[in-house]
């Protein structure tokens, strides 16, 4: 196993990845919906993760979906909150252990999906260029292809070391501080990682629990070419899920189709 594999399948946290109450975390789901909704059929979604997109577009649009995931521990989550769940959502969504740069199946889909910046856990550009290759073939001729990146930023000495708190709430009796601590940076290959961190404060003791993620980031126009060279066209691109420009927003969102020209 890849050293920054473990890190980016959340094995220690995954249990904890559900307590985020952000906005950022909550102000995609109607944007998948929306998108969702000028398609027909199944949709895919790939590092699906607990299941947080899958279950609310699943249940806003009675569509199935496939998702894949890579993390077990991610799966187990995700298997556990659909068992809990509605039994039409159980039926509509299937669940698959599998890579999203490496994975096939016998027919297209009108939509497809990566929320939440999952295609940066890819730390190297071959496995992104793999998985857009398979979204471009399992994305029907009409179909869109929606996902989210991360803007990136200045990635300095100052940069690495920084703690910020995500949040620091209560649930479930217990205190939980989340916050990334900013540990490396590779400029050149454009690798950055940061641990995720939880501080439980529970009954007056506390506990702390982390995982070291590794992402690529990229500028516009570089994940532009990439698409490009797989296939892909932007059809739309925004900055935050409110459509703010990508230069007014800290975020890339990117509405994508195929690219018949090439
Ligand atoms: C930031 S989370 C996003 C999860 C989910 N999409 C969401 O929006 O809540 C990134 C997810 O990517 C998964 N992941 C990392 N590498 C992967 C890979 N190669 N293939 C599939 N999933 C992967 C992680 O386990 C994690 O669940």
């Amino acid at each position: 196993m890849k050293n920054y594999l473990k890190g980016n399948l959340y094995s220690n946290t995954a249990g904890l990845y559900d307590y985020d109450n952000r906005n950022i975390i909550k102000d995609d789901l109607d944007f998948y919906v929306e998108y969702a909704n000028k398609t027909n059929g199944e949709i895919l979604e790939l590092a699906s993760g607990t299941g947080r997109v899958s279950l609310y577009v699943a249940e806003k649009t009675g569509r199935k979906l496939e998702c894949i995931e890579l993390s077990e521990k991610m799966v187990e989550r995700f298997n556990h909150k659909l068992q809990t769940t509605h039994k039409y959502l159980q039926k509509n969504i299937n669940i698959q252990t599998g890579d999203m740069a490496d994975f096939k199946f016998d027919r297209e889909f009108e939509y497809i999906i990566i929320p939440w910046r999952a295609l940066q856990y890819l730390p190297e550009t071959e496995q992104a260029i793999k998985c857009l290759s398979n979204v471009y073939n399992h994305l029907s001729d009409n179909g869109l292809f929606v996902f989210d990146i991360f803007k990136p930023r200045t990635y300095d000495d100052k940069w690495i070391g920084r703690e910020d708190v995500s949040y620091d709430i209560m649930a479930d009796g217990k205190r939980i501080i989340r916050s990334t601590v900013n540990y490396s940076a590779d400029t050149i290959n454009r690798n950055i990682q940061y641990k995720t961190k939880y501080r439980i404060i529970d009954d007056g003791k506390e506990t702390v629990t982390e995982d070291l993620l590794t992402y690529k980031y990229y500028e516009r126009d570089e994940i532009v070419d990439i698409l490009k060279m797989t296939g892909l066209t932007v059809k739309e691109e925004y900055g935050y899920y409110d459509k703010r420009t990508i230069a007014d927003g800290d975020e890339m969102i990117f509405i994508c189709g195929k690219l018949f020209d090439s």
